[in-house]
């Protein structure tokens, strides 16, 4: 064979991968609202950045007609490229071709793109479009999921992992994504681990696959999803900004990204956002954006337990991750949902060496049988054994209420804040002035000769007494009461003192994280 003749069998070879399932099924594809795995690939990536490994693996199976099945690429595309110039890996499941089911070496693709992406220290991305374990192949299809999850886990906090559901995504196929860092869907995209034809056997329940398991439950209700994305071309834009706001890996130090806007930036507008009226509600974000560099942030798990918000701003152009009270919320209680949401956002940050900033507004945990029963005691402590384990720089702003344990878990001094600020507005105390009257000075109160005046009379004197900031600050609990208006030049002076922290911790093989 001459070179050329060589040159054209490689060609034709790649095209043959290329062209993965053939056109009936790519149609098929796009009729359904959804690109290829090719075609995210590209969405994803900088320009002509890709360059894909292992096209040319083929499965071994013999069993129920494979020796006679042609599986191009082996229904995953793999390889490596930038996004805005960063590094990252990725596998994106390719359903043309035997609907992108996981056979061995399928798995074994996805496995060897993992390990480059943990040696290299780059994120890894996983777009997964998939009917799930091959069922040809039987356990040797388990394995790979197997082999799959075991990275998953080494890789924890020690690269970013994003996960990106694009289609079906059923059975224990759905652990991968769930010992990820971040999981993103579109509307396409369905998870769960078991459909709704074995749960209407089983239970006799009625469901379609949306309800059950798509991308709106998975946001709003069970928190599996952090995004959500109308089409794949939105939701790999979004998957580009998150990538933005992270270090390649748990090595390198918080990413920078150089910004026109002010560090010195004073808004006199912040004065009025929180309410005269202690009971008055109002929007957290506003207070947020307003410090953050161009006023922009990046909201994580936006529809689940809105009573907390989290996710990532920049000050002075180095990244940060947000964690605040949403008094428009519930009055921005912490829950059970809440604590799972803020805690897992700490434990992420503490690992790949963003700083942690905390707005506190909270009248407390959320009482109530229904708390109680589902566990907010071991749920709630993940907050605070989040925030004290975490070790890079940590500021807290309290903007409002901080009372009773609430208090102590969002970030206080006592869970090792470098720097807690509190707005003149701030009470910080052991309950709310009207519960506080009601308890400690109910004799008093009912045997008045005009107990409504008399109880009014007393939640004023314990609110004058401890409804303020002033308490803290006596002890140093509070390092200082700040004009809102000088929030941002505060906050990135506070950050980039904290630039050199280095806090020791026990030696330990590992804590035992309250799950
Ligand atoms: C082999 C599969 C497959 C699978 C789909 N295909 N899933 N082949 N193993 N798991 C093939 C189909 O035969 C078909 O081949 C092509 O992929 C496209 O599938 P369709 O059914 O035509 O597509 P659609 O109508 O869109 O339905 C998609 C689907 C359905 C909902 C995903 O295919 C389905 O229910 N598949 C089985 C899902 C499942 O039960 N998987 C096992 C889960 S358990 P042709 O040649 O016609 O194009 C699991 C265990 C993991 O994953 C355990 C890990 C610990």
């Amino acid at each position: 064979m001459t070179i050329e003749e060589r040159l054209q069998e490689l060609a034709s070879r790649r095209l043959q991968v290329e062209q993965g399932g053939g056109e009936r099924r790519i149609e098929r594809q796009h009729a359904s609202g959804k690109l290829t795995a090719r075609e995210r690939v590209v969405v994803l990536l900088d320009v002509d950045s890709f360059v894909e490994i292992d096209a040319f693996i083929t499965h071994k199976a013999t069993a129920f007609g494979m020796d006679k099945t042609e599986a191009p690429g082996e229904g995953v595309v793999t390889g490596y490229g930038t996004i805005e110039g960063k590094l990252v890996f990725l596998a994106s499941q390719d359903f043309t071709v035997i609907g992108g089911s996981l056979g061995e070496m399928h798995a074994a693709k996805i496995c060897k793109a993992m390990d480059l992406a943990i040696k290299m220290g780059a994120p890894f991305i996983s777009i997964n479009d998939s009917g799930g374990a091959r069922i040809q192949e039987g356990v040797d299809a388990l394995k790979g999921y197997g082999d799959i999850f075991y990275r998953n886990t080494l890789a924890s906090g020690v690269i970013p992992q994003i996960s990106v559901i694009m289609g079906p995504c059923a059975g224990g196929a759905v652990y991968s994504p769930a010992l990820t860092d971040f999981v993103f869907m579109t509307k396409y995209a369905n998870m769960f681990i078991t459909g709704p034809q074995v749960v209407k056997a089983v239970t006799g329940e009625d469901v379609s696959a949306d309800e059950l398991g798509g991308a709106v439950v998975h946001a709003a209700t069970t928190g599996v999803a952090h995004f959500v994305a109308d089409n794949d071309e939105a939701c790999l834009e979004k998957v580009r900004t998150l990538i933005g706001f992270l270090p390649s890996n748990n090595a390198e130090t918080t990413p920078v990204s150089p910004t026109a806007d002010p560090a010195t930036r004073v808004d006199e507008a912040l004065r009025s956002i929180v309410p005269e009226n202690p009971n008055r509600a109002y929007d957290m974000l506003e207070i947020i954006r307003n410090a953050m560099d161009d006023n922009q942030f990046f909201e994580v798990h936006k529809d689940y337990a809105t009573n907390i918000i989290v996710g990532f701003g920049r000050l002075n152009g180095r990244s940060i991750g947000v964690i605040a009270n949403q008094p428009k919320v519930l009055a921005g209680v912490l829950d059970i949902n809440a604590s799972d949401k803020a805690a897992r956002f700490i434990r992420f940050c503490d690992a790949f060496n963003l700083p942690l900033l905390t707005f506190t507004d909270t009248p407390g945990y959320l009482p109530g049988v229904g708390q109680e029963h589902g566990g907010v005691i071991r749920h709630g402590a993940k907050i605070l054994y989040a925030y004290s384990e975490a070790s890079v720089p940590k500021v807290t702003v309290i903007t409002r209420k901080a009372y009773g344990g609430a208090y102590i878990a969002m970030c206080s001094r006592h869970l090792g804040a470098d720097m807690v600020y509190a707005f003149p507005t701030a009470e910080i105390a052991v309950m709310g002035p009207d519960g506080a009257a009601n308890i400690i000075f109910r004799d008093e109160i009912t045997k008045a000769e005009n107990p409504q005046e008399m109880r009014q009379q007393k939640i004023d004197e314990y609110a004058s007494r401890f409804a303020n900031p002033y308490v803290a600050a006596a002890r140093g609990f509070v390092d200082d009461v700040i004009d809102p208006a000088l929030l941002r030049p505060t906050l990135i002076n506070a950050f980039e003192m904290a630039l050199t922290k280095r806090e020791g911790r026990p030696t330990k093989r590992h804590g035992n994280f309250p799950v």
